[in-house]
């Protein structure tokens, strides 16, 4: 099953969630009761093992806030990225998601749009001279993607085309 090609339903966030606790089950083989779990430690989620542009330091509970921001931003779930792992069955018997894996174009392209990102806001945004208390606003995956995998072009509406200006800008 594609999660992808689903709108956000009930049944497709219980799946993520199932997806990422199990995940984390399968990283750390806890005892029962499990992580996360009524009566199990406080729920954990383990240090990532291939970061490439990201800090090293980052922790678990750090990527998933990022990763959560990122889908958003381009309005897919982690699928789009990351690879299912066909030995690695959860529970209601779906693959489970193989986060350190790189097999997946998107998640390659990911890594540099993050470092475009990055050199966008130091390089630049945050160079703006600003008014006083009027911190610059930095660029989000979102910024260019607004819930769209693939950026929507933007189409100049007619009214600001005088002189016949194209419909894209540049
Ligand atoms: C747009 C692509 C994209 C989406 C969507 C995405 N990820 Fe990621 N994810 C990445 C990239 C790229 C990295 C590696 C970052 C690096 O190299 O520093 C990564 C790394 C991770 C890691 C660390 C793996 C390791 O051990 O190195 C975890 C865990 C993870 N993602 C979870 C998620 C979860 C959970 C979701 C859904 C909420 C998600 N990701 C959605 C691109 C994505
Ligand atoms: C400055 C604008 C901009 C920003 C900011 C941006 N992107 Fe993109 N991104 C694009 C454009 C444009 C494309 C389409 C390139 C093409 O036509 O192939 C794209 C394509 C992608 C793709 C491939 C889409 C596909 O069809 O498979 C991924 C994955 C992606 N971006 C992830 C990200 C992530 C993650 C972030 C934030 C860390 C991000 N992008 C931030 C402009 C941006």
């Amino acid at each position: 099953m594609k999660l992808t090609c689903l709108a956000p339903s009930a049944a497709g966030v219980a799946f993520l969630t199932a997806t990422m606790f199990a995940a984390t089950a399968v990283a750390q083989a806890p005892q029962a009761p499990m992580e996360g779990e009524p009566g199990g430690p406080p729920h954990h989620y383990p240090m990532p093992k291939n970061l490439k542009v990201l800090p090293k330091n980052t922790n678990g509970e750090q990527i998933r806030k990022i990763m959560h921001g990122w889908a958003g931003g381009l309005g897919v779930h982690c699928d789009t990225c990351h690879q299912e792992d066909p030995h690695n069955l959860g529970p209601d018997g779906k693959p489970r998601l193989d986060f350190p894996s790189d097999a997946k174009q998107q998640k390659l392209i990911a890594r540099r749009m993050y470092k475009m990102v990055q050199g966008i806001n130091t390089e630049y945004i945050s160079k703006l001279k600003t008014k006083e208390g009027d911190p610059a606003q930095h660029v989000t995956c979102g910024t260019c993607h607004r819930g769209h995998l693939d950026p929507e072009p933007y189409v100049i509406p007619p009214e600001h085309r005088p002189g016949g200006a194209p419909a894209q800008g540049n």
